[in-house]
Formats: C-alpha cells, structure tokens, sequence
C-alpha cells in the first residue's frame, strides 16, 4: 500500500510498506519565480530522477550521508524518510543569479572562494536569505549543526566540481536542502538535477540547466540530456 504524503513543485512523495522510507516520484513540473511560472516538459522527470539518483551515489560513495536508497523506476526513486531542516542550503563558485544582481557582478565572473549562503525555505515570503544570527533566533538549528550543514555543502561541492569538470561542465552554483533522520543524523535530502544547479559547458558556456526555462531560452531537454549522458560516461 502506497498512499501520497505530499506534493511539492516537481515531486510527489509516498509512503511504503516501512514507516522510515518513502517512495519519490519525480514529475514533469517546471516551476519559476518560486513557483508563481508554471509549465509541464516532456522528459524532465525521468533525467532528473537519473540525473539525482546518479549524483547521491555518488555522493554516498564518497562518505556523505544521503537520504538516497535506490532508483526504482524511470520516474521513482526510494528514499529514507527525514525530517526536513526548512533552509535551502546554497553554494557559488562563479557569480551569477541573484548574487550577480545583488553585487553587479559580470556573469560568471571567478569568485575568490566559494560562497555559502542560507535562505529559508518559503513560498509565501520568496525564500528570503537569512544569516547565522537569524537562523538560531528563530530556533532552525543549533550552532554546530549550522556549522555541520556548511562544513558537509563545502565537501559536497568540492566532490560535484571534480564530477562535473571530468564532464567538462563547470558547477556555477547549487542549492541543496538536509533533513534529520530517525537517529537525528543530518542527512542530505531532496535533490541536486539541473532544476537546483546551474551548469555550463567549459568551453561554450553553454547553460544546461534550468536558467534556459527561467530566462525563456528554449528547449531545456536538450541541455538535460547532455548533463545525464557526459555524467554516465564518467560515473559508470
Ligand atoms: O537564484 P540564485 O542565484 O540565488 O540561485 C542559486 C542556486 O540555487 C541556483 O543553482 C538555483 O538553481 C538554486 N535554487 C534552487 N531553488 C531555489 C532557489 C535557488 O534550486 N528556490
């Protein structure tokens, strides 16, 4: 018996016949301006159920504890149960998106280290970024586990970077999102696809990734494709 918990922007979630595992079904749903664009396109579930599942194997592979336990299907995946932390974790190695904005920076312009950032996770209020002082006064999380989520984004980062640059794609920024699960570990959740990440080819700079429906640029799949095939040549 499967019955849905929930449905977000672009996944529905299930239970299974264990309490601590779900079922995540992964849909054609394309969403901007947090969710007030809508469109549905042909595909894009199913590459980024591929793209995801392949990305937190490899991530598990590499010492990072991830909420994935196996793709099922084209379109699902199962996955532990958590108990979701309501920040977005971001990460940025080349300006772009709002922080190209926010600081008038060129696009894609070298940053001198990485940049972490927190927003929390809310339709209703845009997401709005939040420093450390914001998150323990609103009673997120503690200081060590700000810490542990920041620590454990720098490690995934520096590991996705090595993954991507082998497929000749440079990691502009992501955003990833951590739950707790039943032993009040901090996991990582969710997903990381071409809908959270942005990518570019190295040499054409090319996006591959969800900014082509943002900024109105065309076919999104084309890019999406690219992504899984130079990822499976070099993760398989
Ligand atoms: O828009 P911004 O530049 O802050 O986005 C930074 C990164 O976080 C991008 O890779 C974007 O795809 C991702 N992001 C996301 N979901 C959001 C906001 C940003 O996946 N709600």
């Amino acid at each position: 018996m499967s019955t849905l918990i929930s449905e977000g922007k672009t996944k529905k979630l299930y239970t299974t016949n264990d309490e601590n595992i779900i079922k995540v079904a992964y849909t054609n749903h394309a969403t901007a301006l947090n969710g007030k664009r809508k469109e549905d396109i042909d595909q894009k579930g199913t590459l980024n159920n591929r793209i995801s599942s392949l990305i937190f194997a490899y991530l598990a592979k590499n010492g990072i504890k991830t909420c994935f336990i196996e793709q099922l299907s084209e379109t699902e995946q199962l996955n532990k149960k958590l108990t979701m932390i309501p920040l977005e974790v971001i990460i940025r190695n080349l300006a772009s998106g709002s922080f190209q904005k926010k600081f008038g920076t060129d696009y894609l312009a070298e940053l001198k280290q990485p940049v972490q950032e927190f927003c929390l996770k809310s339709d209703e209020l845009d997401d709005p970024f939040m420093n450390n002082d914001q998150i323990l006064a609103l009673d997120i999380v503690t200081e060590d586990q700000i810490e542990e989520l920041r620590q454990t984004a720098f490690k995934i980062n520096t590991l996705l970077k090595e993954l991507f640059i082998k497929a000749n794609i440079l990691l502009v920024d992501f955003k990833i999102e951590f739950g707790f699960d039943a032993d009040g570990n901090i996991v990582l959740g969710d997903e990381i696809s071409p809908d959270s990440c942005r990518l570019v080819d190295k040499d054409t700079k090319q996006s591959l990734d969800k900014d082509v429906f943002r900024k109105n640029l065309g076919d999104i799949i084309e890019g999406y494709q690219t992504v899984l095939a130079r990822l499976e040549a070099e993760i398989n």
